[in-house]
Formats: structure tokens, C-alpha cells, sequence
């Protein structure tokens, strides 16, 4: 071996664990949050998620719906019950209230979560292409819903 080589072999030996850390530090991140993994195991063997995706409450709301699944048999342990309840309070949080929310909540968390409604902020008219983009997805919107979604979020969701 040339020094040269024997150089960037050692350069190359060095710079792997970082490399390795870097990925694992990846993987940390897409795994699901403590709060994410105590709704899955809690809150899915009597009904899936749709209870939870169509409502928007916040800490308070989510404390009291904690506590009446727990009454139904849900199995939380009480240091658990906090961290689900942050989660859900942010990601389930409360939306304004208008005509137009029930739709948000019973149409627009069919195929996906609120999370891209929540960061996405528009016009009137860039909410109009998006909502086009949905009914093309296959969106089951009717043209009166149409309309009061997009007041909705062009008024609530504006940039
Ligand atoms: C032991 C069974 C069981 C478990 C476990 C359970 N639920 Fe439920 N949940 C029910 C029943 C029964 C209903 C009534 C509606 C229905 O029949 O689907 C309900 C309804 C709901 C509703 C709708 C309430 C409303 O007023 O519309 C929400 C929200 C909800 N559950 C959230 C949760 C959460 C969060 C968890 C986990 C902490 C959970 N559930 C775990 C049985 C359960
Ligand atoms: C039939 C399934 C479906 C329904 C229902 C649906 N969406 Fe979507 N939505 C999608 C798909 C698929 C994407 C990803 C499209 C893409 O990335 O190009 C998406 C992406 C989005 C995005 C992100 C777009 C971007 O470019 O960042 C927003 C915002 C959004 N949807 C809003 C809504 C709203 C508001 C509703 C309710 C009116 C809704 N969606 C209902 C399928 C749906």
C-alpha cells in the first residue's frame, strides 16, 4: 500500500462510525413518539383511528376523552396518560370553529392526517387548487362542502 492509499483507507476507517451515528440518528427519527406508540397499543384493539382523527380538542378535551376510554377499559398507565395526552393535543389539536370544520374533520382525514392541512398556509385560490388536486384524488367532496371548505380554510389557513 502507498502512504496515499494507506492514508484514505485510514480517512475512510475513521469517518464510518459518523457515517453510521448519522443513520441511526436517521432511523431515531422516523421511528413513532412515545406518545404515538401508547395511542397505537392503547387505543386500536376496539376501534381504529378514525374516532381519534375526526376530532380536534385540546389537553382538556383530550383528558377528559382519555379518562372515559380508560372507564371503557382502554389499558393507559397513569404515566402514560400525560404523554398521549401531548400528543394528541398537538396532533389532534383544536381548529377553529366555522362552517366548514365537520367537513375538514370527516373528509380531509380520509386518505391522510390534518398535519398537511395544518402547515399548509394559502390563499383563497391556491386553496382552490389544492382542494381540485383532492377531487382528483378522489376526494368525495360535494360542491356544497367544496364551498364551505374552501371559506374555511382560506379564511382560517390564509398565508
Ligand atoms: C375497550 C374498548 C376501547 C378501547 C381500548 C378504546 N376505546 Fe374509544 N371507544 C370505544 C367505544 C365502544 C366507543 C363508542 C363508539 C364506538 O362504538 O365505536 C369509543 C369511542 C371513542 C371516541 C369517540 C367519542 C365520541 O364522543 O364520539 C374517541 C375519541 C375514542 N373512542 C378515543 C379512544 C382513545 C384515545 C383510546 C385510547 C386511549 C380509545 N378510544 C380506546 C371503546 C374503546
Ligand atoms: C381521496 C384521498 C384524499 C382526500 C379525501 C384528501 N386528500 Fe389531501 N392529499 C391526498 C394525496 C394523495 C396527497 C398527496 C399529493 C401529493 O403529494 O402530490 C394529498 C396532499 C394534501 C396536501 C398537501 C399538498 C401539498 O402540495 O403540500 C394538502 C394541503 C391536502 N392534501 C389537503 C386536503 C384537504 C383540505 C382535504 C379535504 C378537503 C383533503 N386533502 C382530502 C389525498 C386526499
Amino acid at each position: 500500500m502507498t502512504l496515499a492509499v494507506r492514508r484514505a483507507a485510514l480517512t475512510i476507517v475513521a469517518v464510518l462510525p459518523i457515517i453510521s451515528a448519522a443513520v441511526r440518528a436517521q432511523d431515531a427519527a422516523r421511528q413513532p413518539e412515545a406518545g404515538e406508540k401508547i395511542l397505537t397499543a392503547a387505543c386500536q384493539s376496539c376501534h381504529d383511528s378514525r374516532h381519534v382523527d375526526t376530532q380536534a380538542l385540546d389537553e382538556e378535551g383530550w383528558t377528559k376523552v382519555v379518562k372515559g376510554e380508560i372507564a371503557r377499559g382502554a389499558e393507559v398507565k397513569s404515566d402514560d396518560v400525560p404523554v398521549l395526552v401531548d400528543y394528541l393535543a398537538r396532533y389532534h389539536g383544536p381548529l377553529p370553529e366555522g362552517p366548514g370544520k365537520d367537513v375538514v374533520l370527516n373528509i380531509c382525514t380520509q386518505c391522510h392526517d390534518l398535519q398537511r392541512v395544518r402547515r399548509t398556509r394559502l390563499d383563497a385560490e391556491g386553496w382552490a387548487e389544492i382542494l381540485d388536486t383532492m377531487l382528483n384524488e378522489g376526494a368525495p367532496l360535494t360542491e356544497k362542502d367544496f364551498a364551505a371548505v374552501l371559506r374555511y380554510l382560506a379564511r382560517n389557513f390564509r398565508p
